[in-house]
């Protein structure tokens, strides 16, 4: 059975992406942070399933964590699929929330960087050696890297996300000779627990969001998961380095 690892599994779009997977015939490993209980609702799910699942904590701002975490998938892919590799790496966790120019501290920017950009670049150098050849990464970005998607206050985040993009791009050039693909999903407003639960807090903003799509709605976690698990399976196989905007229609 092929494997996909969920990098912030338990809530959201990662959560939506693990079930579609599973669905697809992945086993699943996802990660969570503050919420076990969203990592052990789709591991009970997978399992009611018949298919195999795992749940693992971890914190993308410590990056001093990454090789006993990955040491951790490991003994995990050992003992759950008597597998030494994985084929689906699903690089989606962050953080976010809007800051201006004059409120945001160094503090906040330097979290920001580990969880949007260090983060992604050490985790995925800690588990490129268990990806299996001719495998997919997959990191989730943002409609704010586009000209067309910009709100005031996500100047750091989208700068993160954008240097995503261009990291997707790198890492597709570097990791073909292995037959692995690397692409990014770009979602626009979608309705999870995003930025602390930004969307309950601030229902006000909801429908001026809405109107942004050409669908008139916020994206819903599965809209954007079906498009990852799209990217990590074999119909996607001759796309690499792409960013794929998944916002239905944010700012068209
Ligand atoms: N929702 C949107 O409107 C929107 C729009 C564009 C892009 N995105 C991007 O979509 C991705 C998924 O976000 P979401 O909307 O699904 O938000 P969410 O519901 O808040 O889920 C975020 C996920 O990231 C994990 N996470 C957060 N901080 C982490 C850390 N320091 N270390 C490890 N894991 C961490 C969370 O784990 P715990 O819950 O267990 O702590 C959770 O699994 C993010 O990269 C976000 O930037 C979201």
């Amino acid at each position: 059975m092929p494997v996909a690892v969920i990098i912030g599994g338990s809530a959201g779009i990662g959560q939506a992406a693990a079930m579609d997977l599973a669905r697809r015939g992945f086993g699943v490993i996802v990660t969570y942070r503050r919420h076990p209980e969203g990592a052990a609702d789709v591991v009970t799910a997978v399992e009611e399933w018949g298919l195999r699942a795992a749940a693992l904590p971890l914190d993308l701002a410590d990056a001093s964590a990454f090789p006993a975490f990955a040491d951790r998938v490991r003994e995990v892919l050992s003992e759950v699929w008597d597998a030494g590799a994985f084929e689906v790496l699903v690089h989606n966790a962050g953080v976010g929330g809007a800051e201006m120019l004059g409120e945001i501290t160094q503090e906040r920017y330097e979290l920001l960087h580990r969880v949007l950009l260090k983060g992604p670049v050490f985790l995925t150098q800690a588990l490129v050696p268990m990806l299996a050849d001719g495998g997919s990464v997959i990191y989730t970005t943002s409609t704010s890297t586009n000209a067309a998607g910009i709100s005031p206050g996500y100047a750091v985040y989208g700068a993160m996300k954008g240097g995503l993009v261009v990291l997707t791009r790198y890492f597709a050039k570097e990791l073909a000779p292995r037959g692995i693909r690397v692409n990014s999903v770009s979602p626009g407003p979608t309705r999870t627990r995003f930025g602390d639960d930004a969307y309950e807090r601030f229902p006000e903003v909801v429908a001026p969001l809405a109107e942004r799509s050409v669908f008139g709605r916020l994206g819903e976690p599965d809209d954007v998961g079906a498009v990852i698990a799209f990217l990590a399976g074999r119909e996607s196989r001759w796309i690499t380095g792409q960013d794929i905007d998944a916002s239905g229609g944010y700012d068209l």
